[in-house]
């Protein structure tokens, strides 16, 4: 399977499926048994290929004993960017994020919403060419929703490729260029919304959804 540069792709499928999974291989967080990942031509294990890549997690994996300035500046470093960069990319993201009045506030005391923002900004920090962003927006308000998805197309629109997941069927239909459904690791399809919806001959991408993994169950 491979992603276009300057693609905006979803990867849809049940819980279960194997989308955690593929995004872990990409990063280099899991070992993989068998088969090669490349990242923008480099191999996913290498320091050029993991620069490239910024991972927002499913699981909210924050420092309970850093505040948000600090997440985001020690982020920077592990990526290589000075103390000066790393401090004004961290005041960006903050202000980029709403988070600036909440800078020398832990991780505990940040709301779900707050948390999910702050991992967001984190992911960001070394400004990547690849964005990974596994269900971004589960738990989030709908307000936050719309102001996620806006500042995602903004990265898009300035070229770069992003690889979403998503359980929300009008979040991929609104965002992605291309779906594709996975199951049970396999890939049972891959399109973009409309060309799925024709070959599906369904109406809505829910319908492509619950027909293409009726099919492959059977
Ligand atoms: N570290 C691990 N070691 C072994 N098996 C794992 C590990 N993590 C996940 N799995 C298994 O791999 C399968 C795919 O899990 P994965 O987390 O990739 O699903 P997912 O598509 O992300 O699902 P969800 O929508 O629930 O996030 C599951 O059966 C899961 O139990
Ligand atoms: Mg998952």
């Amino acid at each position: 399977m491979s992603v276009a540069d300057g693609d905006f792709f979803g990867l849809l499928g049940p819980n279960g499926a194997g989308k955690t999974t593929l995004i872990s291989a990409v990063c280099n967080l899991i070992r993989v048994t068998a088969g090669e990942i490349s990242v923008f031509g480099h191999p996913h294990g290498e320091l050029a290929a993991r620069r490239l890549v910024g991972l927002a997690e499913q699981d909210v994996n924050l420092d309970r004993f850093l505040d948000v300035e600090e997440t985001l500046r020690y982020h920077g470093g592990y990526y290589g960017l000075d103390r000066a960069r790393a401090r004004a990319r961290a005041r960006e993201m903050m202000d980029v994020f709403d988070l600036r009045a909440k800078a020398q506030v832990r991780a505990p005391k940040l709301s779900g919403g707050m948390r999910r923002r702050l991992l967001l900004a984190r992911a960001l920090m070394h400004e990547p060419r690849l964005v990974i962003l596994d269900e971004p927006t589960a738990g989030v308000d709908f307000e936050l929703r719309l102001e996620l998805w806006r500042y995602i197309r903004r990265l898009h629109a300035q070229g770069t490729t992003i690889l979403l997941t998503t359980h929300y069927l009008e979040e991929a239909e609104e965002l992605c260029e291309e779906i594709a459904l996975i199951r049970s690791g396999r890939v049972i399809a891959r399109d973009t919304a409309d060309g799925l919806r024709a070959a599906y001959d369904a109406g809505s991408l829910a319908d492509v959804y619950v027909k293409a993994m009726g099919a492959a169950a059977a």
